[in-house]
């Protein structure tokens, strides 16, 4: 089934697999081979020169992956995926094909930590200069352009305090001077936001998160034109990362997929009830989620995703020592990092996921050392908060 026309759902449970071309099988093989077999050498020869499509290590690609690869193309409305060991790997696969010595790239304020840790301590170190301005505001990014500038890059919302970023608007800025853009996609999902139908050139996602869904694998994924997912397939991926997904991994992806809406839109439904919950608490000084109308850049969430997903990041007015004891003193909700998962989890950035900044560098990027993260997961609701508010009273 390939049809286009069907809706996300079908898609992605549907999408590019066939059982009667797998002896009926309702669940894709899982192709669990390193190697395949040439059935001459001249078939071998012509698969490495390209004049041939087929198969041939599974560095390059595997048929399981392939399926993911196509699902995930289909779901982003990209024309091609690529299925890498985990996010940092897309990402790093990704820029590693896209930049190279003296070219310049342009990134938000916030970063994930490791991503930020890649640029800063990583591209920097051959040479790419990193250039991070607040694209909140567009025009910091017409502002910052310059002709060594080869890519926009840039989470939204983002990791960790859910900032989002007008994707149509820097798109239009970037193509003018013909910079690509890559967006991180791991906090929407293509359920809740496509940026290629708004015109980003690539779209990375930690499948790790809620594509996989269910906290029992690491995966990454990458989406854009055939040809330049080609292009990082072959050498950023390929030569550079070897950043390959197992097939048993793209098998558990696939299966995150199939429930990807519905586990959303009830992280989705759960998260707006807790924000408003946290919003109206007395301990808590501020609450971050795009759905509530007090979030800065509600509009702009509203316009560019069809729901606001599943976390929220907030301060408490004792700061990080109350946000420590608080998180010490919860029963249900898990005390680690990650997020997408069934589990409802809980963590403090500046101590874990956003270590990777030095305390002026969390500073300058807009990750204030008090600030809590939270994934809300698919417990019952009302667990969640009373969990939550028995910790508050702390
Ligand atoms: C927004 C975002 N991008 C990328 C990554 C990296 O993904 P992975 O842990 O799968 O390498 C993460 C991980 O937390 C993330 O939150």
């Amino acid at each position: 089934m390939t049809d286009k026309a069907f809706g996300f759902n079908t898609r992605a449970i549907h999408h590019a697999y066939e059982p009667q071309d797998h002896e009926g099988a309702l669940t894709p093989p899982l192709h669990l081979t390193s190697t395949f077999s040439f059935e001459t050498a001249e078939a071998g020869s012509e698969l490495f020169a390209g004049e041939r499509s087929g198969h041939f290590y599974s560095r390059i690609s595997n048929p399981t992956l392939d399926l993911l690869e196509q699902r995930i193309a289909v779901l982003e409305g990209a024309e091609a995926g690529l299925a890498t060991a985990s996010g940092m790997s897309a990402i790093t696969s990704v820029l590693w094909t896209l930049l190279s010595p003296g070219d310049e790239l342009i990134v938000d304020k916030t970063l994930y930590g490791c991503t930020f840790s890649f640029m800063q301590h990583g591209l920097a170190k051959f040479g790419i200069k990193i250039t991070h301005v607040d694209l909140t505001n567009p025009n910091n990014l017409e502002a910052a352009i310059n002709d060594k500038t080869k890519v926009v890059y840039f989470e939204t919302p983002a990791n960790p305090n859910m900032r989002i970023v007008d994707i149509a608007t820097c798109v239009e800025i970037a193509h003018q001077r013909d910079i690509k853009v890559v967006v991180d996609n791991t906090y929407s999902t293509p359920y809740l936001s496509r940026p290629i139908e708004l015109g980003a050139d690539v779209v990375v996602h930690s499948a790790t998160k809620y594509l996989g869904g269910h906290g029992d694998v690491v995966a990454g994924l990458a989406v854009g034109s055939a040809e330049l997912i080609q292009e990082v397939r072959l050498f950023g991926m390929k030569d550079m990362t070897g950043g390959v997904m197992s097939p048993f991994n793209a098998m558990l992806v696939l299966r995150g997929l199939k429930t990807l809406s519905l586990r959303m839109d009830r992280h989705c439904s759960s998260a707006m009830k807790i924000a408003e919950k946290l919003e109206s608490h007395s301990a808590v000084v501020n609450v971050s989620y795009p759905g509530l109308k007090s979030f800065q850049q509600h509009e702009l969430a509203k316009r560019q995703m069809s729901n606001f997903g599943g976390m929220i990041a907030f301060e408490l007015s004792g700061g990080i020592e109350a946000g420590r004891t608080a998180m010490n003193k919860l029963k249900m909700i898990q005390r680690a990092v990650s997020l997408g998962d069934a589990e409802t989890l809980i963590q403090h950035p500046a101590s874990m996921t956003h270590s990777t900044y030095s305390p002026e560098e969390r500073l300058a990027h807009g990750i204030s050392d008090g600030l809590i993260r939270i994934s809300v997961g698919l417990e019952d609701e009302v667990d969640i908060w009373a969990d939550l508010e028995q910790a508050l009273k702390s």
